[in-house]
């Protein structure tokens, strides 16, 4: 989860360098920093905080970054706490190696005492050991290229990592290395990029070629050598990434976060476009996925996050339109205590990023015992759409904001088409979704309502409640981590039912406790939970549906089948996290200790 960039070319190369980090700061932001190799002298510069931190600190040192190869790091710490030693790149002892890390070297204190005790480490990291064994293998008269090798053949197996390693004496190359952790080469004609996510070189190029586990690429700024896990030089084509570069930048807003939710009614009509044909026919969807998911007896669906939030309402659309049992899984619990499986299970993964690390081990253990897996994501090309046996994409545009959003409601009606592809929903669904999209629109255009309900009630909460009932209830964590992650009011989001079973005893005067009434079945016994809440002095909001609606809710939403309500009662808890965000003075697009794409276990 470390954002990670290296340039060999025919220019100067720090400034692109910076500026594809910035882009990957998303990934981490704890620390950062830069190496410069130019042959004659070579420039180091770490700080602590992100890149805007990391330029200032190369201005107060006067630091000339001339070069034309480099690598860079913004980091997200693992190993050791926020500090300039600890932060990337690391340096071998007698300053020939620099190398940036991504991922965690699960065996690096047994490494270091087995072999490095004569070493004086510069950091508490995991990285520094395997840029001090390079350094070792080195002296005992291998090549940079073995040496890399013999490294890396030391360290655990479950070691997740993507490295970038420069040599001193070979300025112009980087070597490449990865297992677990994402990184791609670019290509382009003033020189070849390395990054651990094609967002931060769109300026550079479009072109990638896809490095998988156990590779090494050795990189220069003309040529790049591909080689296996034995060493043997392989060919492997190139893909085009079709991201305009515009679409990473914020533009007129003051954060991703905002531009996102306010993207969530055309990602709606970009899904329909997509999926369906004029004729309302769906499109794009391989046969072959249809089929495997109708031999199937029953779906799985695992993913981490908000994405599990996803599934959690995607379940209903599968049972009730394609009549399949469902189950959802969280990944990091499935891949270590998997249930019984039925006869013929078949894997939905939701991930936006197509890179996290909890939901791949879930899906390394399923593939080894040889069932089918679909991967729904935002990312194609992205390591869980590569090894999943099918890959449908969320057509959502780059997601930055760590907070996730408009993922969430695409990953919704992404899994509402499979499920209309797969059985019968009985709906005109690209009719559904368009009106869907126009009531989204008009949800994120009341933005000053929720802007007075975060005001009015969270503004010096320490803790908030979502509440809600069957699919409510699904709506209600996800808002909880949205306030949560970047607020930090402490906020529990759960089945309302189960207040009275022990939480309504952390209800106290002016507790904020909202709640989602959208589903007709339940709007009643819903309504008497919060009654119980308001008796013990707490602050209700409700945000209901017009089907479902009484005098005094703080906000109406359109109605649409209420199957489909998700969609539009989230955009109100994000707005509404996003303002107490606002209201507290934090960063909402980098809440603390988080980063957005989770490549460590
Ligand atoms: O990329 P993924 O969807 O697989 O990420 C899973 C979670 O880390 C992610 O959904 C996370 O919970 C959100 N960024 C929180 O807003």
């Amino acid at each position: 989860m470390c954002g990670i960039v290296g340039y060999t070319g025919i220019n100067q190369v720090a400034q692109p360098i910076l500026k594809g980090l910035k882009k990957l700061e998303y990934r981490g932001y704890d620390s950062s920093g830069i190496y410069i190799n130019n042959g004659s002298s070579d420039i180091l510069v770490k700080a602590t905080g992100g890149v805007d931190d990391l330029r200032d600190v190369i201005e107060k040192q006067k630091k000339d970054l001339t070069g034309t190869a480099g690598i860079a790091h913004t980091r997200w710490a693992t190993h050791g706490g926020v500090n300039v030693d600890n932060a990337h790149p690391h340096m071998s002892e007698d300053g020939r190696f620099y190398l940036v890390h991504n991922g965690v070297i699960e065996n690096f204190q047994e490494l270091k005492e087995q072999y490095l005790q004569d070493v004086n480490f510069h950091s508490e990291t995991d990285s520094e050991v395997a840029v001090q064994l390079i350094d070792k293998f080195v002296k005992d008269g291998f090549s940079t290229f073995d040496s890399i090798r013999m490294m890396i053949s030391k360290l655990d197996g479950e070691s997740a990592y993507s490295f970038l390693i420069m040599d001193r004496k070979e300025p112009d190359l980087i070597f490449v290395a990865k297992n677990k952790s994402p990184m791609l080469v670019g290509l382009s004609d003033e020189g070849n990029v390395v990054a651990s996510d094609a967002i931060g070189v769109l300026d550079i190029t479009h072109d990638f070629i896809e490095l998988h586990d156990g590779e090494i690429a050795v990189v220069d700024k003309n040529k790049v050598d591909l080689f296996d896990k034995n060493g043997k030089q392989i060919q492997r084509e190139s893909f085009h990434v079709d991201i305009d570069a515009s679409d990473t930048d914020k533009g007129i807003y003051p954060y991703y976060m905002l531009k996102e939710i306010d993207e969530q009614a055309i990602v709606a009509r970009n899904l329909s476009e997509y999926y369906f044909d004029n004729n309302d026919q769906i499109q794009n969807i391989d046969p072959n996925i249809i089929k495997a998911m109708n031999d199937a007896d029953r779906f799985y669906i695992i993913a981490a996050g908000t994405s599990w939030h996803a599934g959690l309402v995607g379940k209903r659309f599968f049972e009730q339109w394609a009549n399949k049992p469902v189950e959802v899984f969280i990944s990091s619990e499935f891949a270590f205590d998997q249930p019984k499986l039925s006869e013929k299970p078949f894997f939905i993964f939701l991930t936006q990023s197509g890179e996290t690390a909890d939901s791949r081990e879930a899906l390394i253990k399923i593939k080894e015992q040889g069932y089918p897996t679909l991967t729904l994501s935002n990312v194609m090309n992205s390591t869980l759409t590569r090894e999943a046996d099918f890959a449908l994409p969320l057509m959502a545009g780059p997601e930055i904001a760590v907070a996730s959003t408009k993922a969430y409601t695409a990953q919704i009606i992404a899994q509402s088409i499979l499920a209309h592809a797969i059985g019968n929903s009985k709906m005109n669904i690209r009719e559904e979704l368009a009106n869907i999209a126009v009531y989204m629109q008009s949800i994120i255009d009341s933005k000053e309502i929720f802007q007075k309900i975060a005001n009015d009630a969270l503004k010096n909460q320490r803790s908030a409640f979502y509440i809600g009932r069957g699919l409510d209830a699904d709506v209600s964590y996800e808002a909880a981590l949205k306030l949560k992650e970047i607020s930090y009011i402490q906020t529990e989001g759960f089945a309302a039912g189960e207040l009275k079973h022990g939480t309504i005893s952390l209800i106290e005067n002016k507790t904020p406790v909202f709640a989602f009434i959208t589903q007709s079945k339940t709007a009643g016994l819903v309504r008497g939970n919060i009654s119980e809440t308001a008796a013990r002095g707490a602050k209700t909001i409700i945000i209901s549906s017009e089907k479902n609606a009484k005098s005094g809710d703080a906000y109406v939403l359109p109605q649409i089948p209420e199957i489909f309500m998700a969609l539009l009662s989230v955009i109100p808890a994000q707005l509404i996290a996003y303002y107490a965000t606002i209201d507290r003075g934090l960063n909402v697009d980098r809440p603390r200790n988080l980063a957005k794409s989770v490549t460590v276990q």
